[in-house]
């Protein structure tokens, strides 16, 4: 219905924010997308030196997903939420503001899967802080996170309402895509670690 076409369309624009390039532009920091990896995303925020503006990115990001779930379920019908959230993740990685060059979406795809499944969101979220922890790379974190959550939603987690391991997968493979330079500078060895500023890539 048109309730729900608009609400998509407000999904995608919200999805669309980039708040890492906002708050670092208001913060006097220059174009965030000209420092370490270039991306928009809270990752890149800490390379600044600026953890709380990258803690702010990162709750930004995530509220961006969140909300348009919330929102949807709320406002117009619960059964289109987690396309909703899909959504605003797909809008954060190609959002209309910046030409469809956007982030990586690893935010965004927390928030959405606290908004539709916060037991999935757990779990993931536990994956991801152990493999950072270990390895020091926000990179590998998300992808190994990425991988777990349609798994988990599918197997542990899922919901009696709605199948959701479809809408997370695709965000997966999306993340996957986003992160192809990363993954190249994963094999080569030359990915930048979390609180390792000098060896900050390109
Ligand atoms: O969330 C994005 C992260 O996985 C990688 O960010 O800046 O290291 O490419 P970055």
């Amino acid at each position: 219905g048109v309730a729900a076409d608009f609400i998509l369309i407000f999904a995608y624009m919200l999805g669309s924010v980039p708040f890492g390039l906002v708050i670092t532009h208001l913060a006097g920091l220059g174009d965030i997308r000209a420092i370490g990896s270039g991306n928009i995303g809270a990752t890149n925020v800490l390379r600044t030196g600026r953890k709380d503006l990258a803690l702010l990115t990162l709750l930004l990001d995530a509220g961006k997903g969140a909300i348009a779930v919330g929102l949807t379920a709320w406002l117009v019908e619960p059964g289109i939420a987690p396309l909703a959230g899909a959504v605003a993740f797909m809008g954060h990685c190609f959002p209309i503001y910046l030409g469809f060059k956007g982030g990586k979406g690893v935010a965004t795809f927390f928030g959405t899967l606290l908004a539709i499944s916060p037991a999935t969101m757990g779990a993931t979220a536990l994956i991801w802080v152990v493999v950072a922890a270990i390895t020091r790379y926000s990179s590998l974190a998300a992808l190994v996170a990425a991988v777990a959550a349609p798994l988990l939603s599918a197997y542990l987690f899922p919901s009696d309402k709605v199948l959701l391991w479809p809408f997370i997968l695709v965000m997966t493979i999306v993340i996957f895509i986003r992160h192809k330079d990363n993954i190249g500078r994963l094999i080569k060895g030359t990915e930048s670690r979390i609180g390792k500023k000098s060896e900050a890539a390109p």
